[in-house]
């Protein structure tokens, strides 16, 4: 069984991760037949004339369309895969129109901001029996499945307090961001400092229960203003607390291609502990004759010679993340109780099993409105955020 895959969005990260893994997979032979959908011709073409995409999957294309992406799903055969890789904010619509249509689906993170509309996407799809996963890939680099284990068979002991960052390069401020990264649809915290909150409750299995966040608002080039740098507070349901820094600010002379890690604090009866991941500096130092200085990642998406025909392939975590998710689907598709067994490992993230992320960024755009005040997280039947009260 393959499943043809409608990619719905053809920008940075279908450029960077979605594309590059789906032509690994169809060359592979799991996946079928490849459409991109996109507003623009202009993206689909670049898309398709990318040299170092072309260079390593020569024998690979896809199908472009900028018909809307109601059409394309709508037209798309039953039970195949679509993935949703569109602005923050469209994710909810787009998603229920690719279940509607009968599709599995994967959705960048964040799946949607408001924690009801997580729960209405985990009826739809189990009605359905179709598989709905989240693309946090950071859960696919080695060392988080490495900290999970050791965390929970209590070598750290409990997690006290933790510091986070993940800055994205300035350059970010020049692109497609400046359309739609404004202040009512999203900020860095929603954007970036997820994928944090989501490591820490992954490694953990910790709940996170109130959530503050304060922002520095600046401007794209074109006039835009937005939360470009956000600090947040996250509480645990250990009591320990998590800082989390982020930012479309990291220098373009900075060397890599961000600033990111995260340190976690912890302490068993006498006895303290850490956990350091440097997530930016790699130990990789390349200085280049043309006076260039850089530390890349190997680990996040690189481009490797193939050793078993033309072209190149990717590794990383970028594409295990997909590989794993489009794993999930098929395994779905071939039978419906795997939705169950695959909820229960909780190693692919699904509306199910990783809600809390909602809460979190709904508690966030809260507080974020209210320069900061804490939003206490419920849960329960019916969970639910709230502005916590001083009275
Ligand atoms: N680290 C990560 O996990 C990571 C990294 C980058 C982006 N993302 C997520 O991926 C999503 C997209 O981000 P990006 O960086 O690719 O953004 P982008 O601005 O580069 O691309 C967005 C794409 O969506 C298309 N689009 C917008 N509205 C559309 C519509 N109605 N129909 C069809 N296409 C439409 C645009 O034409 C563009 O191609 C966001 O949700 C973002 O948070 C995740």
């Amino acid at each position: 069984m393959k499943m043809h895959v409608s990619v719905i969005g053809g920008g940075m990260i279908v450029h960077d991760q979605i594309l590059p893994s789906l032509y690994q997979l169809k060359r592979a032979g799991k996946i079928g037949h490849i459409t991109v959908c996109a507003r623009r011709k202009e993206t689909l073409d670049s898309l398709k004339a990318n040299e170092r995409i072309r260079r390593a999957f020569p024998e690979q294309d896809f199908t472009a369309t900028t018909a809307s992406y109601h059409e394309v799903l709508g037209n798309a055969a039953e039970r195949n895969l679509a993935i949703i890789a569109l602005p923050d904010q469209i994710h909810f619509n787009a998603v229920m129109t690719a279940i509607d249509a009968q599709q599995h689906v994967i959705c960048v993170k964040p799946l949607v901001q408001k924690i009801q509309h997580a729960a209405v996407i985990e009826k739809a799809a189990r009605e359905r029996q179709l598989f709905v996963g989240i693309e946090y890939h950071k859960r696919f680099d080695d060392r988080a499945l490495m900290a999970r284990d050791r965390y929970r068979s209590g070598r750290f002991g409990e997690l006290r307090l933790g510091t986070a960052r993940l800055f994205e390069k300035w350059y970010y401020r020049h692109s497609n961001f400046q359309n739609w990264f404004s202040l009512e649809n999203s900020d860095a915290f929603t954007y970036i400092g997820c994928h944090y909150v989501d490591l820490v409750h992954f490694i953990t299995g910790l709940l996170p229960v109130s959530v503050s966040v304060a922002g520095v608002p600046e401007r794209f080039p074109n006039g835009t203003e937005a939360w470009m740098w956000t600090d947040a507070r996250v509480k645990w349901s250990n009591g320990g607390l998590l800082n989390v820094q982020n930012a479309l600010g990291y220098p373009e002379q900075g060397p890599g291609s961000n600033t990111q890690g995260m340190t976690l604090w912890t302490s068993a009866g006498d006895a303290g502990g850490f956990l350091n991941h440097i997530d930016s500096h790699r130990g990789l130092e390349y200085c280049y004759v043309d006076g260039g200085y850089s530390e890349p990642s190997p680990d996040y998406m690189q481009f490797v010679p193939n050793h078993l025909g033309p072209g190149e392939r990717v590794v990383g975590y970028g594409y295990r993340s997909i590989e794993a998710l489009v794993d999930s689907a098929l395994s779905v598709e071939r039978d419906a109780d795997q939705q169950s067994v695959i909820e229960a490992q909780g190693i692919v993230a699904t509306p199910g099993n990783s809600s809390y992320n909602e809460l979190v960024t709904e508690a966030a755009r809260l507080s974020l409105e209210n320069d900061g005040r804490e939003v206490l997280i419920q849960y329960g039947t019916l969970p639910f955020v709230h502005l916590k009260s001083y009275l």
